[in-house]
């Protein structure tokens, strides 16, 4: 983040990266022009406390400006040397950066012809621009031209930020792919990778394009395209309210966030259906296109991707479409078949996740339509697409996501309700019936929460475990998979989940006494219920000695005589009970993390948005 502001930017940008730590959180640093004039940088490998501390002990002069980083490492790993800002101009200028610069070794080269008395201290990529910036300045005199300059000649993604201690009162950001945004403030400005960064000062926000440069001060903000010429940026209200992005008496963001899981569906289904049927607003106008597509590919990563998974099965069967759901990194470079029949559909709780970015550019490219599912305002992939569905999940700072993956799986299933209604495949009263269950979805979640304690006994009289089988069918495969990718990512446990059909090709030799297995049990109820097929699935790995934890509908006595311990959860319709069966899971991953004693905000290795290839 930047600042420009009052004699507080020592405050200001610890608060402002304690509100993105999420981001990354292998080292953090600061920069800052003191009110004597000198520029001071302290940067510390560890978590943002590490900084904090040397800071309370050990204050910094401060000023009315400065830069602030949070890092999660590429180039070089997590030390004090490689932390962000890194310097330039003998140690007058300071910059940060995220993203990769790929051509930097090349540029280092060069760098080191032209002045070989150039001395490098850290293994970044970050640290050839600080040189370069500096040495440009020392031609310019000017921040803004100097990293213009720059920028024309660096490859990669890369948001930079920069000051320089003879302008004092400037702060200028370029970005190329990486997010940046600017707070307008009173008096003073930020700049901020997102929202968060800024969202306790001020609440009205621009943002800014691709390959463009802003320059703040405290009364003022300039934007330019890389060549200098001035472009029109657009203003929006941030209706994040700074309280939500706070853990609020609870023992972790995530914990929070999965107790907001109900709210998050039902803001997200809020507005969007009138008289039984569902109308996405945001979609207006695409109306012919939506009529007119052969085809739709649904992108995203991780958790995200999961969410396509559930969306390609409701949509095919709702609109009557064929729908592929890929891996956004997967997708891009693999030469797809797509044309302007076919329509992407990004999903995104960031908006910024590079992978997905490089994949929905790539579809726009080939002449794709695009629309995305996104949780974050005037992120770079809603900006990119076609349309956007906003997911109203509200802020999620825990890096594993949870209420913003219900939210997502919210956002689908309405998409291919509207795309029905449009091509008229579903009739009136199926489609209000359906769209009836999905609203009640909320206060059906809200009593699976309830099992909370249950759930975190299990988890702590397993936190021994060292593996854990995930099974479901249906839309009951995705939510496996997310179940053992939570479990992966928050308590290092070794985890997979598979299509339980599939477990007979070959899974099914890793069952032997004792293995743990969470099976997602469909409904019993509806004439093509696969109910029966799980059963006997769970019967096969019962058989071979599994300890069977089975997720089940509230009432289903069938699975009580093969399972070791059932949790319940309220009937409905087997599409909507992945937005039930999500939750148990999540809290067992959270609740064994923690029974380990491992931080469950911010695992090992993990950043929340991850913004390079
Ligand atoms: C897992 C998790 C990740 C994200 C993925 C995509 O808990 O959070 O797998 O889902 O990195 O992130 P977004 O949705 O921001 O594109």
């Amino acid at each position: 983040m930047g600042y420009v502001g009052g004699n507080r930017s020592v405050e200001v940008l610890l608060g402002g990266l304690r509100r993105l730590e999420y981001r990354g959180y292998d080292s953090a640093g600061i920069a800052v022009i003191g009110t004597d004039g000198g520029l001071e940088v302290r940067k510390h490998a560890g978590k943002l406390r590490v900084l904090v501390d040397d800071v309370e002990t050990n204050p910094v002069q401060d000023g009315p400006t400065g830069i602030g980083h949070t890092r999660w490492a590429t180039h070089g790993g997590p030390t004090d040397a490689n932390a962000h800002p890194h310097l330039g101009d003998d140690g007058r200028l300071a910059l940060i950066h995220n993203g990769i610069i790929e051509n930097f070794a090349e540029l280092k080269t060069e760098l080191l012809v032209a002045h070989p008395e150039t001395v490098f201290t850290s293994e970044t990529d970050s640290e050839v621009a600080a040189h370069l910036v500096g040495y440009a300045f020392r031609d310019t005199g000017d921040v803004t031209e100097a990293l213009r300059r720059v920028v024309a000649k660096l490859q990669g993604a890369f948001t930079l930020l920069v000051l320089h201690r003879d302008q004092p009162g400037v702060v200028v950001g370029a970005r190329r792919n990486s997010p940046l945004v600017i707070g307008l403030g009173e008096n003073e400005n930020f700049l901020g990778s997102d929202v968060a960064a800024f969202v306790e000062h001020t609440r009205r926000a621009l943002a800014i394009g691709q390959d463009q440069i802003v320059t703040i001060t405290a009364d003022s903000v300039s934007v330019t395209d890389f060549d200098g010429n001035p472009v029109d940026t657009e203003e929006f209200e941030v209706t994040w309210d700074a309280s939500a992005a706070e853990k609020g008496g609870w023992s972790s963001f995530m914990a929070k966030e999965i107790s907001e899981q109900p709210e998050a569906v039902a803001n997200t289904l809020l507005g969007r259906s009138a008289d039984g049927a569902v109308h996405i607003p945001e979609l207006d106008g695409l109306d012919d296109t939506l009529r007119g597509i052969e085809r739709i590919v649904i992108l995203g990563c991780g958790t995200a991707a999961y969410a396509g998974m559930i969306g390609k099965y409701a949509i095919e069967k709702w609109a009557r479409i064929p729908v592929e759901v890929d891996l956004s990194h997967e997708f891009r470079y693999r030469e797809p078949v797509i044309d302007e029949r076919t329509l992407v559909l990004s999903i995104s709780q960031s908006g910024e996740t590079m992978d997905t970015l490089m994949a929905v550019k790539y579809a726009i490219e080939a002449g794709a339509k695009t629309i995305s599912i996104c949780n974050t305002q005037g992120a770079t992939i809603a900006r990119e697409s076609d349309a956007v569905i906003y997911t109203h999940a509200g802020p999620e700072v825990a890096v594993a996501s949870t209420k913003a993956l219900v939210a997502q799986v919210t956002a689908v299933y309405l998409f291919g309700l509207h795309l029905a209604r449009l091509r008229g495949t579903l009739g009136t009263a199926e489609a209000s019936v359906l769209l009836a269950e999905l609203q009640a979805v909320p206060a059906k979640l809200a009593t699976v929460l309830e099992q909370h304690a249950e759930i975190r006994e299990l988890a702590h009289w397993m936190s021994d475990t060292r593996s854990v089988l995930f099974l479901g069918r249906h839309v009951g495969y995705p939510v496996a998979l997310e179940g053992a990718l939570k479990l992966k990512e928050l308590a290092y446990i070794h985890a997979e989940g598979f299509a339980a059909g599939e477990l007979k090709h070959g899974p099914i030799a890793l069952i032997e006494p004792g293995q743990p297995v969470f099976v997602v049990v469909p409904s019993p109820r509806g004439a093509d219920s696969l109910h029966p097929k799980v059963v006997s699935n769970i019967q096969e790995i019962r058989a071979r000695g599994a300890r069977v934890l089975a997720i089940a509908e509230a009432g289903d006595a069938s699975v009580l005589p093969y399972a070791d311990k059932v949790f319940t959860i309220p009937p409905a319709s087997a599409f909507f009970e992945p937005l039930l069966a999500f939750a148990p899971l999540q809290i067992f991953a959270m609740e064994l993390a923690a029974a380990k004693g491992l931080d469950v905000d911010q695992p090992r290795n993990l950043a929340k948005s991850v913004t390079v290839e």
